[in-house]
C-alpha cells in the first residue's frame, strides 16, 4: 500500500527553484568532486617526517573526523523520510545530496589512513574521549532515530540543533579550521587541503540547510525556539568535552601550536551567531523563509572571515 495518489514534480511549476532547499541542491550539484582524484603520496612523506606526537594528534584529529562522517552519513537518513512525510520533496532531494557527500567524506578520509599507511585498527584515538562517544554513539544516533517514530517539528529541531549545529557547527568546523592552520602552517599534507577545503565547501551547505530548517519551524510556532534552546542546552557540555579530551588524551601540549581556548572560543562565535539567525526567524512569514538566502549567506560569510584570519596567520 502506497499514500502516493499525485506527483509534486507533475503539478504545474512542480518544483520552486527559489526555494531554499532547490537552490542548495543546485549549488551542490555544480561543485561535485571526487576523492580518488586527490594525490595523498607527499602526504605518506610528511606523516613519516612528523614526531611521535605529531603523528598521535594529526591521527586522533583524522580518527574523530572519519568516524564522524561515517556517523552522519548514517544517521542523516531518517531526516530524509521526516521531509518525505511533511510532503517536501525539494529537502528530500537535498538531503539526498546531502547524505551523498557525508559518505563521501568518509571515503576521503579512509583513503588518506590508507595511503599514509596506517592501516591498523584506530578505535583506541577515541576510546578514552568518553563525550565523544556521548554524542557519537547516543546524542546523535538518537535524536535522528527519534524522526522515525515522530517526525514532529520538535523533535526535527532536536535532530537538526545535534547533527547541524553541535556535530556540523561545533564540533566539525572547529576542527575542519585547525586542519586548515595544522597544514598552512607548515607547509604540510597538501592532500589533507585539498580534502578539507572540499569538505568545508560542503558542509557550509549542510549547516545552511540546518539553520533554515530550524527557521521555519521557528517561524511557524514560536513555542520552538525554547526546543532550540532546551537542546542546546543539553549538549554544549558533551560538545565542548569532545574539544578538551583531546587535549586531556594526551600527556604533552599539542603540537602544531594548537590552542584549546581559541578553538573553544571559534566554536563558540559561530554557535552564537547561528543561533541568532534561527532566532532571528521568530514571527517571520513563512513564505520570505521559503526563499530567504541568508542562512547560506552566514556562512560564506564565516567562510570569508576564516579565510581572512588564515591568510593573516599565515
Ligand atoms: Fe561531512
Ligand atoms: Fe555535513
Amino acid at each position: 500500500m502506497s499514500d502516493r495518489t499525485g506527483f509534486t514534480s507533475l503539478r504545474p511549476r512542480g518544483l520552486n527553484f527559489d526555494s531554499f532547499p532547490m537552490r542548495l541542491f543546485t549549488k551542490g550539484n555544480a561543485r561535485q568532486w571526487n576523492p580518488a582524484d586527490i594525490d595523498l603520496s607527499q602526504d605518506a612523506r610528511d606523516v613519516a617526517a612528523m614526531t611521535d606526537d605529531e603523528r598521535w594528534w594529526t591521527c586522533a584529529l583524522a580518527a574523530q573526523f572519519m568516524a564522524g562522517e561515517e556517523s552522519v552519513t548514517q544517521d542523516l537518513q531518517p531526516f530524509l523520510g521526516a521531509m518525505a512525510a511533511e510532503g517536501r520533496l525539494a529537502d528530500e532531494m537535498y538531503l539526498t545530496q546531502f547524505v551523498y557527500e557525508e559518505a563521501k567524506h568518509t571515503e576521503a578520509f579512509r583513503r588518506w589512513f590508507d595511503a599514509v599507511g596506517l592501516t591498523d585498527d584506530l578505535h583506541p584515538y577515541i576510546a578514552g574521549n568518553e563525550h565523544y562517544l556521548q554524542i557519537f554513539t547516543e546524542e546523535l544516533p538518537g535524536s535522528l532515530q527519534a524522526l522515525a517514530q515522530d517526525p514532529s517539528p520538535r523533535n526535527q529541531i532536536r535532530a537538526s540543533v545535534t547533527y547541524n549545529h553541535i556535530v556540523e557547527g561545533t564540533l566539525a568546523l572547529t576542527g575542519y579550521f585547525s586542519w586548515q592552520k595544522i597544514c598552512a602552517s607548515r607547509g604540510i599534507l597538501p592532500g589533507m587541503q585539498k580534502i578539507i577545503k572540499h569538505i568545508g565547501d560542503d558542509e557550509r551547505r549542510h549547516m545552511a540547510w540546518g539553520t533554515f530548517t530550524c527557521r521555519r519551524h521557528v517561524a511557524a510556532d514560536d513555542a520552538l525556539w525554547d526546543a532550540v534552546d532546551e537542546r542546546m542546552q543539553e549538549l554544549l557540555v558533551p560538545a565542548m568535552g569532545v574539544v578538551t579530551g583531546t587535549f586531556d588524551a594526551s600527556d604533552s601540549p599539542p603540537p602544531f601550536a594548537i590552542d584549546m581556548n581559541e578553538m573553544a572560543e571559534y566554536a563558540m562565535d559561530k554557535l552564537g551567531r547561528r543561533l541568532g539567525a534561527i532566532e532571528s526567524a521568530r514571527g517571520a512569514d513563512l513564505r520570505v523563509i521559503d526563499v530567504d538566502a541568508s542562512p547560506e549567506a552566514l556562512e560564506e560569510r564565516f567562510h570569508a572571515e576564516d579565510s581572512a584570519e588564515l591568510v593573516a596567520a599565515g
